[in-house]
């Protein structure tokens, strides 16, 4: 058994999936993945939970066995949210010092993010994270203002916020397990953490999570968050369009793709064929591999495309020195890294889980990338609480993990 002090667990309920990993982390920070635990997702749709009704089943599950395997009780997680109701959207805020020296405190900067957050949410929204870009003193940038002088402290943020009914399913859905929710996260805030190195971080990399109903993006430079969204489109439509493409059931293009799919219409040999046999009612099929892959490239190239458009619109393609970064079950699609290339003309690679002592290579797939990088979000906190035996300011210490 490990110390329950420094176990944190990270839970991500995606589209396909379901999964828990538990991991522990030292004083020092090593960060260990001690156990992993899957169950088949049912009632989720692009992220989002639709019919919760055998959710309470697949979590237990999915949780036994990340405990079994870690030989630890999971009494709390650290909780995965995505869906299309989450945006992220710029503010300011401003805040005067007071003080006869004119000193700005750790007080001052709390203050003037606390403005900085309160902005006009649309109604029934709910922050999730508030990610600082930069401060101001009288106008002029800086990186950490505290001990600095000035009349007037600005701060620059990135609110990143989703529908508070929306966000409350995925967390019932925990809580009815007796199991408490610590925080919860953004699901491409976690893939980033999980794969991105400081190299990366610094230069400007697009990190983006291809999973089965969502595709989250997000784009870190000089070691800041400055964007991220979430495009309601996965794996599942391309396998949507294999059935209404190939007249196949959906448990079979779901087969097809995984087994024998490329994102790249020039990857077979002339004419060549899939030869399927007959069953469950189907007399035998041959499909044309040139057609296969083209419903699945025009697919992810349009969904690549997207993305792209919405970034160049933002301001962010060239801030990407870094290059792309993807992560997903979907980033294992052949083919896929040469088009994401070819659509963001940037390099662009597989996200390797990284600052992962000791861990099993089965976990080193990019499907993991969320649970593993929310495991490290929890244990960002736990650490700092290890190390300050509990004096330890949770809000502020979360609120610099994506930006300065
Ligand atoms: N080798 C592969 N080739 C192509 N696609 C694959 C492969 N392996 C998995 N996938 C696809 O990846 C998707 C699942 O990815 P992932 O596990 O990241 O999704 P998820 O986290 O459950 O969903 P989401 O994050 O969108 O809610 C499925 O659409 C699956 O078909
Ligand atoms: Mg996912």
């Amino acid at each position: 058994m490990f110390d329950p002090s420094s176990v944190v667990v990270g839970l991500e309920i995606g589209t396909s999936k379901i999964c828990a990993v538990v991991a522990d982390v030292t004083v020092e920070g090593t960060f260990r993945v001690l156990g992993l635990g899957q169950a088949e997702s049912r009632g989720v749709r692009k992220g989002e939970i639709v019919n919760s009704a055998e959710l309470p089943e697949l979590l237990r599950h999915a949780l036994k066995e990340a405990e079994e395997m870690a030989d630890v009780e999971v009494r709390s997680v650290w909780l995965g949210v995505t869906g299309g109701h989450i945006h992220g959207t710029y503010n300011k805020g401003f805040h005067p010092i007071a003080s006869d020296d004119r000193e700005i405190t750790e007080d001052d900067v709390e203050d003037v993010l606390r403005m900085a957050k309160a902005l006009n949410l649309p109604a029934h929204n709910h922050p999730i994270h508030l990610i600082r870009q930069h401060f101001g003193i009288d106008g002029e940038v800086t990186e950490n203002p505290v001990g600095m002088y000035g009349n007037r402290l600005e701060a620059d943020v990135l609110v990143l916020h989703g529908n508070f009914n929306r966000l409350q399913g995925a967390i019932r859905a925990v809580k009815s397990l007796n199991i408490e929710v610590e925080d919860i996260a953004f699901n491409g805030l976690a893939s980033q953490l999980a794969v991105l190195t400081s190299e990366q971080k610094e230069l400007g990399t697009l990190l983006l999570d291809l999973g089965a109903g969502t595709t989250e993006y997000v784009v870190t430079e000089d070691g800041i968050v400055h964007h991220a969204g979430v495009l309601t489109v996965g794996g599942d439509h391309v396998s949507q369009d294999l059935v209404t493409g190939l007249r196949i059931p959906l448990g079979l293009a779901e087969q097809l793709k995984v087994e024998y799919g490329s994102a790249s219409p020039d990857d077979h040999l002339p004419g060549e064929t899939l030869e399927l046999p007959s069953g469950n009612g189907l007399a035998a099929r041959s499909i044309n591999r040139e057609h296969f892959h083209r419903i699945l490239h025009a697919r992810l190239e349009e969904t690549l495309q997207i993305i792209e458009q919405k970034l160049a619109e933002a301001g962010m393609l060239g801030r990407l020195q870094g290059g792309v970064v993807l992560t997903g079950g979907c980033s294992q699609t052949v083919g896929l890294v040469q088009l994401a290339k070819d659509v963001f003309q940037l390099p662009v690679q597989i996200g390797e889980i990284h600052c992962v002592a000791g861990m099993n290579e089965a976990v080193n797939q990019p499907e993991f990338a969320t649970p593993i990088g929310l495991a490290k979000y929890g244990s960002f906190r736990v650490q700092r609480q290890l190390a300050s035996g509990g004096r330890f300011n949770v809000r502020r210490a979360l609120s610099q993990l994506f930006g300065r």
